[in-house]
C-alpha cells in the first residue's frame, strides 16, 4: 500500500474492500461500495428503482418524456415536468411514457395551483384515470382537496389487513410547518368533503386518517426555478430532526424518508447530501442542460457557458403581484432585468395610464415590441381562453391589468426560450440554479463538457460512481492516508470507460 498510484486504482475501484496497517499499528479498513449502497434502501424497493436518484419535475415539459424513459431505463426515477401544460398535452405524453415503459417506475409533477382549484382537480382526475401511481408535490403551502382526492382514491386492506395505497406523494418543500402537513394523515374536513361529493367512499374516508400523505419528503434547499434560497445544511437537519419527531407523535408504521434537493451537481454535493442523511437525491438544473430535455439546443449552450455569478432573482410569472422572485439565469439576457423593471413599475403605479411616457416608450420597444394597446389585444385573446374571470377583473382593475399585461411578457418569456426564438434570444426567462456552474467547473475539460455529450444517465451515474470514489477517499483521509491531486481521480468518464468501473457497482 505504499505506492500511491496503486492505492488510487484501488480506491477508484469501488467495490474492493482495502486494508492496511497505520503506522501507528492500528488498523485501517475502507469497505468496498456499490452505488446502491448510498441513501435509504426503502426508497428503491419501495418505488421499484435501481438507484436513489431522482431528476426533479420542469415545467413546460422540460423535464420531459424523453428524459423521464432515458432514467427510468436505468432504473432511475424521473419526474415528468407537466406544470403548465394544457391537460390534453399531459394526457398524451402520460401515454407515451405508459406505452414506452410499460410498468417500469416514472413520477408526474402535481402543481399546486392556487388561484385555480378547477384545474388541480381536473389535474388528479387525469392522474387517476391514467393509472399514475407516483407524483411528485410541489409549490404547496397547504394541502388541497385536489391532492388529497389524488392519495385516497383506491386505499384499500389487503387479504393479511395491511393498508395498500395506490396512489404515492413525492412531496417537495423547503418549509417544516409543510412538511408537518405531508408527514400527518389528510386533514379528516377535506376527507369529508370528498366523501359528500361522492368521489371517495367510506372505506377510503376510513383508511386514509390512518396513513400520512406522503412517505418521502424532499427538501429543496438553493435551486433553479421558484426557490427560498435556502443551504441544504441548514434545512436538512431540521427536517430529520422534524421527521423523527412525526413518526413518533403517529406512531407510522413504516420509516418516513427525507431527499434532498437543490445544488446536487457535484460528486461531493451528492456526497454530502447522503453523509447528511438524504434517502434519496435529486437532481434538476443540470438536467436541463443535458440533450433529453424539453427546451431548446441554444438554451442548452447558455447553460453550458454559465459561470459563478450568472445566475440571479427575478419576478416569477405565476405570483408576480405578491412580489415572489424565481432563479434564472443572467448571463446572455436580459430577461431578469426586464422584469425587475415590470415589477417596479407594477409596484409604482395604479394603472398603464399613469406610467410616464417615456417608461412606456421603453416598453413598447423593448420589452413588447409593439405598443401596449396592442399587446393587451393579444393578452386579452389569451384569457378569454384560459380564464374569462381574469378579464372580467380586469375590466374593474386597472391595477390588475396591468398584472396580466406584464405577467403575459414573463410567460412568454421562458415559451422563447424553449422553443428557442432567435429574434428573442435576449429575453429568455431560463430558470438555473448555483448548480449550474458547479457543475460545469466540475467537467470542464471532460467527456461531459460539450453540451451534445450531456446525457442525463452518464451525468447521473458520474455523480454517483464519483460520490462513491469520494466516500473511499474521506474514509482512507480519515485513516491518516491523504491523497494530493484528488480531483484527477474526480473527473468525468466516457460511459465505456464507467460501465468498466460500474461492473458489479449498480
Ligand atoms: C428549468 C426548471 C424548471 C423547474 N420546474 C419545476 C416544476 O415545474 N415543478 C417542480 O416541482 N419543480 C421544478 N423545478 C425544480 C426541480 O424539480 C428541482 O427540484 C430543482 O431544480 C433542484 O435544484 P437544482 O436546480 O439546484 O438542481 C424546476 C427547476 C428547473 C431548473
Amino acid at each position: 500500500m505504499d505506492n500511491d498510484q496503486d492505492f488510487r486504482k484501488q480506491l477508484s475501484r469501488i467495490t474492493s474492500d482495502l486494508a492496511w496497517t497505520r503506522p501507528d499499528g492500528r488498523k485501517a479498513f475502507v469497505p468496498g461500495l456499490k452505488l446502491s449502497d448510498f441513501g435509504d434502501p426503502e426508497f428503491c424497493r419501495e418505488h421499484r428503482l435501481r438507484l436513489p436518484y431522482m431528476a426533479g419535475a420542469m415545467a413546460h415539459g422540460i423535464a420531459s418524456v424523453d428524459l423521464v424513459v432515458a432514467l427510468a431505463d436505468e432504473g432511475m426515477l424521473g419526474s415528468y415536468g407537466a406544470a403548465g401544460l394544457p391537460l390534453e398535452r399531459v394526457a398524451a405524453d402520460l401515454d407515451a411514457l405508459k406505452t414506452r415503459l410499460g410498468s417500469k417506475t416514472f413520477a408526474v409533477n402535481f402543481i399546486h395551483s392556487p388561484q385555480e382549484p378547477v384545474l388541480e382537480q381536473k389535474l388528479a382526475q387525469l392522474l387517476i384515470d391514467k393509472d399514475v401511481r407516483l407524483v411528485e408535490a410541489s409549490a404547496f403551502m397547504r394541502l388541497s382537496k385536489a391532492l388529497v382526492y389524488y392519495r385516497v382514491k383506491g386505499l384499500r386492506r389487503n387479504e393479511a389487513g395491511v393498508i395498500e395505497a395506490r396512489h404515492h406523494i413525492i412531496a417537495k418543500v423547503s418549509r417544516v410547518e409543510v412538511a408537518r402537513q405531508f408527514w400527518a394523515p389528510p386533514p379528516p374536513t377535506m376527507l369529508d368533503q370528498l366523501l359528500k361529493e361522492g368521489l371517495i367512499t367510506a372505506e377510503e374516508r376510513q383508511l386514509a386518517a390512518k396513513i400520512p400523505m406522503a412517505v418521502d419528503l424532499t427538501v429543496e434547499a438553493d435551486s433553479g426555478g421558484h426557490t427560498d434560497n435556502r443551504p441544504l445544511v441548514t434545512l436538512m437537519p431540521q427536517m430529520l430532526a422534524l421527521k423523527e419527531q412525526m413518526e413518533a407523535d403517529h406512531a407510522w408504521p413504516m420509516r418516513l424518508r427525507v431527499g434532498a434537493a437543490g445544488g446536487i451537481a457535484t460528486p461531493h454535493a451528492v456526497l454530502a447530501a447522503f453523509a447528511m442523511g438524504a434517502a434519496y437525491i435529486v437532481t434538476g438544473t443540470i438536467n436541463q442542460a443535458c440533450v433529453e430535455s424539453g427546451t431548446s439546443a441554444a438554451v442548452r449552450e447558455m447553460l453550458a457557458e454559465t459561470q459563478q455569478g450568472d445566475i440571479m432573482m427575478a419576478p416569477a410569472a405565476d405570483m408576480f403581484e405578491m412580489g415572489v422572485k424565481v432563479q434564472v439565469l443572467k448571463r446572455g439576457t436580459m430577461f431578469a432585468m426586464r422584469a425587475q423593471r415590470l415589477y417596479e413599475l407594477y409596484r409604482q403605479y395604479a394603472s398603464l395610464e399613469q406610467i410616464p411616457e417615456k417608461d412606456r416608450q421603453v416598453l413598447e420597444d423593448t420589452v413588447f415590441r409593439q405598443s401596449l394597446d396592442e399587446a393587451w389585444q393579444s393578452t386579452d385573446a389569451y384569457f378569454q381562453v384560459r380564464d374569462p374571470q381574469q378579464m372580467e377583473r380586469a375590466a374593474r382593475d386597472p391595477k390588475h391589468k396591468m398584472s396580466l399585461l406584464f405577467r403575459s411578457y414573463l410567460g412568454q418569456a421562458s415559451h422563447w426560450a424553449t422553443q428557442g426564438h432567435p429574434e428573442r434570444r435576449i429575453d429568455y426567462q431560463i430558470w438555473c440554479g448555483p448548480a449550474m456552474p458547479a457543475f460545469n467547473d466540475w467537467v470542464r475539460g471532460s467527456c461531459l463538457q460539450a453540451p451534445a455529450e450531456r446525457r442525463a444517465v452518464s451525468v447521473a451515474w458520474n455523480l454517483l460512481y464519483h460520490a462513491a470514489v469520494l466516500q473511499r477517499l474521506q474514509l482512507a483521509a480519515l485513516q491518516g492516508r491523504f491523497l494530493a491531486a484528488q480531483e484527477d481521480l474526480l473527473r468525468p468518464l466516457t460511459d465505456a470507460a464507467l460501465q468498466e468501473c460500474l461492473q458489479g457497482a449498480l
